[in-house]
């Protein structure tokens, strides 16, 4: 989530969460949520076309050309003053569940919700410039690829004993207030989007506060029930399971290894239908001096203190796209390397065959 006024401040708090891939938070501070103020002014009340509410936008599907033209919006200001503007129907289902909340004494807000493809832009440069592009794409859709351009994606931030808790490393701090929301979600349309352990599917780290809008409560029901990723409900992801083997190191535990593999899907996510197989750990011999030299020769700024390799099997597809693969085609042991900075945070320095 991005608020417009901090996000300078949470971009370095950000930097601190890097090797987590939970994504650090921007907001802003207020202590009366009773100050919330909704303008509800359409944009256009004319439009008669509908927009698609089961439109699939994420990092291989952009936004549909003529969205625009059939979105209708309204504009809501929000206990810390900032305009956030909403579809229509996902506003009104919001302010239902939200009173719903109330009743078991959660209090949520809305942080931002539809953003224009400059503002995605905005937030890109913003990050990439302070953080490099790797770490840019994890966090931050691509301009055009944003699913808060529907206006039907929104960011909740919480707000506790009257005190707004909005940057994500705090709310993260509250599972079971995440869970009471999260339960009632469904009964008004929306889905939780990016779920715990789907990064490689969503190409994004849990995102407990960002939900969607699906205009369907059945819908939303039975994607919430099969615990699937809107990708997978839609059938657009195409990826088989993926056997992951972390080997057996010395140098590392599981979890650090496991942090690494994130970064590897999260990346990997990019690379649309390609068909993930295996990852696995290429061993401690290949953790050498050697190749934390050469990592540091090809990212400098680095300044890696441990390197490690890891070997991907994948299928391509038959339409490759801007891809430089050969279509249809398996590729083995194809090599992964990363590498540790010295707050222990994993960066993926290069990938390909040769090194
Ligand atoms: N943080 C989500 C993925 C976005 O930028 O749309
Ligand atoms: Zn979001």
């Amino acid at each position: 989530m991005y608020m417009k006024r901090n996000t300078i401040i949470c971009a370095l708090l950000c930097l601190c969460l890097a090797a987590t891939a939970v994504l650090a938070g921007c907001g802003s501070s207020s202590n009366d949520e009773t100050t919330a103020a909704t303008t509800a002014s359409t944009v256009d009340s004319a439009k008669t076309d509908s927009i698609d509410y089961m439109a699939l936008v994420n990092k291989t599907h952009a936004l549909p050309d003529d969205w625009e033209d059939k979105l209708e919006t309204v504009h809501m200001t929000n206990s810390v003053g900032d305009d956030v503007e909403v579809e229509k129907k996902a506003y009104d289902a919001y302010l239902e569940l939200k009173a719903e909340l109330e009743k078991e004494g959660v209090y949520v807000d809305l942080d931002s919700a539809r953003r224009s493809v400059a503002e995605q832009q905005r937030i890109m440069d913003d990050f990439t410039e302070k953080y490099g592009a790797d770490y840019a794409a994890k966090t931050v859709a691509k301009p055009g690829y944003s699913e808060h351009h529907t206006g039907l994606a929104l960011d909740l931030y919480l707000i506790i004993d009257g005190k707004d808790v909005v940057e994500n490393e705090d709310m993260i701090q509250y599972p079971e207030i995440w869970s009471k929301i999260h339960a009632k979600l469904a009964d008004y349309g929306f889905i939780l989007r990016y779920l715990d352990g789907s990064e490689h599917i969503t190409g994004y780290g849990y995102e407990p506060w960002h939900i969607r809008y699906l205009d369907n409560v059945d819908t939303a029901k039975e994607i919430t029930s099969k615990g699937v990723t809107f990708e997978e409900y839609l059938g657009a992801y195409t990826g088989g399971p993926v056997s992951i083997d972390y080997g057996t190191s010395e140098i590392y535990t599981e979890d650090e290894l496991k942090d690494a593999v994130i970064q590897i899907k999260c990346k990997f996510a990019f690379w649309g239908d390609v068909d993930l197989k295996s990852i696995r750990y290429a061993g401690d011999e290949k953790a050498t001096d050697e190749m934390l030299a050469k990592m540091n020769e090809i990212n400098p700024d680095g300044k890696y203190t441990q390197v490690a390799e890891f070997l991907m099997d994948f299928h391509t597809p038959k339409e490759i796209g801007e891809l430089t693969f050969n279509p249809d085609a398996d590729y083995t042991d194809y090599q992964w390397w990363l590498a540790r900075t010295a707050d222990g945070g994993w960066e993926i320095v290069t990938f390909g065959y040769g090194y």
